[in-house]
């Protein structure tokens, strides 16, 4: 299949059922509602409730996005699923995703890039569409977040929540799909947001439990100035990869992290602010799901219409980021 692109044919998102409001959070750490709005545009989140995991809510957003694609499950070749907050260690969440799916002929596989997945998964599919290598892929951004965080610290446990977004990704007229993609990462920051412990170099101990070392940990303003630039930077290679001005951008969909980093990205590459999605006051951060959960999000508003330029961006822990561009 020469000279098609890969674009995005079908989508879906799933949450919990649980809010933790900032009114709760107030009750539990010393924090206030006055405070969270304020430094991060936050107002609730989802939360998992303890007989929930994963690949449930990853499992109903690929179901809904598969739906919308008009395919069936047997027809994926590839499943990836971006999390940090997998089922289980063994076997990847993409595998039980797969079985529950019945995606049979489908190769799964997790994708570990934190913030950033699901713009790793788009842009390691794109190619593999491109060159007929495969037909159909499914991306996966899907996080438990709170199971990883320490409510006894309140410069963490406000930021992040729990979701799933999905994306079919398929061959496109070729003028359509994603124009430009780009990943990249810098591991010398691990200590900047990482979870030290549960692998084989922190190990999984009595002692490491009860100090929370699987808890992740966090310098926020380092986090902070490093993520705006390298979406500015990164959102602006990819336009101009791509022909494109920031003033042929319809909706800009960066990562929900903080609404100060989102205006300050949308700022810098001076997007409009009307063209600038933003989920965070009802989600917070959930990490690899929320760039695919705002985009289903503005598929079923009717914000998203044929033709229109979407670029997307998105900075996590590693740190790792990526940028794409596609035209809808
Ligand atoms: C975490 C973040 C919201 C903190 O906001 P900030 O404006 O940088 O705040 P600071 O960390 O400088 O802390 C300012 C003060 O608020 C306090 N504070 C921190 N969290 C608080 C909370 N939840 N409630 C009340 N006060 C809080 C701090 O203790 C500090 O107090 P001090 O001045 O007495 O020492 C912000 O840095 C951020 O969003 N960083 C990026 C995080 C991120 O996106 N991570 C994921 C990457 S994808």
């Amino acid at each position: 299949m020469a000279n098609v692109n890969a674009g995005i044919l079908g989508t879906g998102h799933s949450y919990p059922e649980g809010i933790l409001t900032n009114a709760d959070l107030e009750k539990i750490v010393d924090t206030t509602d006055e405070w969270i709005t304020s430094r991060t545009g936050i107002k609730q989140r989802r939360k998992a409730g303890p007989g929930e995991y994963t690949s449930q809510f990853a499992v109903r957003a690929a179901q809904e996005a598969i739906e919308r694609a008009g395919i069936d499950a047997s027809q994926l070749d590839l499943i990836l699923c971006a999390t940090v907050t997998p089922d289980q260690i063994l076997p990847s969440t993409a595998c039980l995703i797969q079985a529950q799916l019945g995606a049979h002929k489908a190769a799964a596989m997790d994708i570990v890039a934190a913030c950033s997945g699901f713009l790793y998964g788009l842009t390691m599919a794109n190619p593999m569409i491109r060159s007929g290598q495969i037909k159909y892929a499914l991306v996966i951004g899907a996080e438990l977040l709170t199971r990883y965080v320490d409510y006894t610290d309140r410069a963490t446990c406000v930021l992040f929540g729990d979701g799933a977004g999905a994306a079919v990704v398929g061959p496109v007229e070729n003028d359509h799909g994603i124009l430009a993609a780009r990943i990249r990462s810098d591991g010398r920051y691990e200590e900047q947001l990482f979870a030290p412990g549960g692998g084989t170099k922190g190990g999984f101990t009595a002692d490491t439990i009860a100090r929370g070392d699987h808890f992740f940990k966090m310098k926020g303003n380092e986090v902070f100035k490093v993520a705006v630039r390298s979406m500015s930077e990164i959102s602006r290679d990819v336009l101009c990869e791509a022909g494109l001005k920031t003033d042929d951008v319809d909706l800009f969909i960066p990562h929900q992290a903080n609404q100060r980093i989102t205006d300050a990205v949308a700022n810098m590459l001076n997007v409009d602010s009307g063209k600038v999605f933003s989920n965070i006051a009802q989600h917070g951060n959930t990490s690899s799901a929320s760039i695919p959960i705002g985009l289903d999000e503005c598929v079923e508003s009717g914000r998203i219409k044929k033709d229109d330029v979407i670029l997307l961006a998105a900075f996590g822990g590693g740190f790792t980021w990526g940028g794409l561009v596609m035209r809808w």
